[in-house]
């Protein structure tokens, strides 16, 4: 089982709507599994889930002036779309905080783009985060990808990137630059 959570993530986790620690506990007992799947750290994992979201209660002014604030210079999709900084923002008020663990704060970081050169632990958080049953009616796809996931993260991520950019292109909407980046180097990889 995982071990305790850091203050910094337990205290802020309490404080957030109760939807929102739900979505957390069911993505957490996601990446428990698949953690073990692919032999992974498990208690990293978990850390990073429960801290994915701990900036996701924000809206889009504090977002932006706490980013700011914090020395993220949101860039223009970000402007536009500032939900997009809840990933980033999170990381960086952990780091203030003393949370040090690179791959932990890395998962926190991307799990809403993905990024170019992201390890394991962070393809897991990415992974569990959308492998919410709940979020079945945003990705449609979702079976699809669990069980692509079972086999082979890259494989997994690389469909869902595929699946979730075209829904986005049909519906006219921004892409940020680091899931397409992260797109392509799953693909030269492949
Ligand atoms: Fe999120
Ligand atoms: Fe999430």
């Amino acid at each position: 089982m995982p071990g305790r959570l850091p203050l910094c993530v337990s205290s802020r986790l309490d404080a957030l709507p109760a939807s929102l620690r739900d979505h957390v506990e069911r993505v957490r007992d996601i990446g428990r599994l698949l953690a073990q799947r692919h032999g992974l750290d498990a208690e990293l994992v978990d850390l990073g889930l429960a801290a994915h979201d701990l900036a996701r209660a924000l809206d889009g002014g504090e977002l932006i002036e706490r980013s700011k604030a914090i020395g993220i210079a949101p860039s223009a999709i970000e402007r536009r779309l500032p939900v997009l900084l809840h990933g980033p923002l999170a990381a960086a008020e952990l780091e203030s905080d003393g949370l040090t663990d690179t791959q932990v704060l890395d998962s926190v970081r991307w799990h809403t783009t993905g990024h170019r050169g992201m390890g394991d632990v962070a393809k897991v958080v990415f992974l569990a985060d959308k492998l919410d049953p709940q979020k079945a009616h945003r990705y449609p796809y979702l079976d699809e990808i669990d069980e692509l996931a079972q086999e082979s993260l890259d494989a997994a991520l690389l469909r869902f990137l595929e699946l979730s950019t075209a829904d986005h292109l049909s519906q006219g909407r921004l892409i940020h630059p680091e899931s397409i980046e992260f797109r392509n180097q799953l693909l030269l990889e492949k």
